[in-house]
């Protein structure tokens, strides 16, 4: 029997109107524009503003959107699955509360937490939907409200994140185009540098843990950049050696957006020139599980049908990994 391969076929994105400037955050914290860019590359990011506000009223609009753009109807999506650290709730999932709010009814869903690879690792996973033949329609969200989890007067952390989604299709492709290629992997052993201490099962919310603030992201900067350099570059050097592609036949690398000293490195590593680097780190900072697809999004116009991208992520957990995909239309 033929093999069936998953194509992205759409891909939408929405970010929060409200901006959240280096400078702003110059009259929040002790920082400044200088070091931010400097250390990060980073100059604004979207926040969330309102109460009642969570990931799935950034994801709705994106897969609205998504809907629209492929001439979908919502009771055609056979499944949808949410990357995101920062559910609406801890349950249910944000999937169901996304597919019922876009008419998705005869959809099923869930949510993945995989940190910032947790679109990497949704893609793939729903890639595996579309390739066993029993479903036709997959939409993949990467989605985070990280303003939600975030101390903003932690000058360390408060920096570097905003909110956004990416939301793409996932259809059977009838030709060599889609997901060719992945690697994904983890090590536990590094939770301890990029965590949330409170609101799990281990250190359930309590007073002591609001006033000792461990609901907010935890980071030891250091040793989280360094694992991140060395992996998202081996990663992507390892996926494009084992399909024998060179630097030159890569159209563009998609990096999660976290550090663009983490980028350029990674770009290095692979030989592709910078030109050909998705970046938008510097408007909407490290949105964790939305950055890749809000780059697809925003770069939808200059892909062509044949192009070989890299994804490449590497996140909390520790998780990372890289796929390869073949793009799989015109715009
Ligand atoms: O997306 C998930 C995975 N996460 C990542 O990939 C993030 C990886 N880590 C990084 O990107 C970087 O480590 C950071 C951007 C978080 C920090 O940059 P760094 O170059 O590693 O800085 P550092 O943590 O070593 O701090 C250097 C100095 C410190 O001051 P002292 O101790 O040298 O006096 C910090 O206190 O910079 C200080 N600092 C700041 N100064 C101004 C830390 N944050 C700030 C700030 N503004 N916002």
């Amino acid at each position: 029997m033929e093999k069936i391969t998953a194509a992205i076929t759409g891909v939408n994105g929405y970010v929060p109107e409200f901006v959240l400037s280096n400078k702003v955050l110059e009259t929040m914290v002790d920082t400044n524009d200088e070091w931010i860019v400097s250390r990060t590359g980073i100059k604004e990011r979207r926040i969330l503003k309102g109460k009642g506000m969570g990931s799935s009223d950034l994801a709705v609009p994106a897969v609205k959107g998504l809907l629209e753009k492929t001439n979908t109807k919502p009771e055609e999506i056979d499944f949808l699955i949410c990357a995101t650290v920062t559910p609406d709730y801890v349950f249910p999932a944000t999937a169901n509360i996304i597919c019922d709010k876009i008419g998705a009814k005869n959809a099923f869903g869930y949510d993945l937490m995989a940190a910032c690879s947790g679109f990497l690792y949704a893609l793939v996973t729903g890639s595996k939907f579309i390739e066993s033949g029993q479903h036709k329609k997959v939409i993949v969200v990467g989605v985070d409200k990280m303003s939600s989890i975030v101390d903003y007067t932690d000058r360390t952390t408060c920096v570097l994140f905003g909110d956004g989604c990416g939301a793409v299709m996932l259809e059977p492709s009838t030709d060599e185009t889609g997901i060719k290629d992945s690697i994904l992997r983890s090590d536990g052993s590094g939770a301890p540098y990029l965590h949330q201490k409170a609101g799990g099962s281990v250190n359930p919310p309590s007073h002591e843990t609001i006033d000792a603030k461990q609901h907010f992201v935890f980071q030891e900067g250091q040793p989280v950049f360094k694992a991140a350099v060395k992996s998202m570059a081996d990663v992507s050097a390892e996926i494009m050696e084992k399909n024998n592609l060179s630097g030159d036949d890569i159209a563009w690398l998609v990096p999660h957006q976290a550090n663009k000293r983490i980028i350029d490195a990674t770009a290095r590593r692979m030989d592709v020139g910078l030109d050909k680097v998705m970046l938008n780190i510097e408007r909407y900072g490290n949105t964790t599980s939305g950055t890749i697809p809000l780059c697809l999004w925003e770069w939808e116009n200059q892909l062509k049908k044949g192009d070989n991208l890299i994804l490449a992520a590497f996140g909390g957990g520790f998780t990372w990994g890289s796929i390869w995909v073949k793009w799989a239309y015109n715009s």
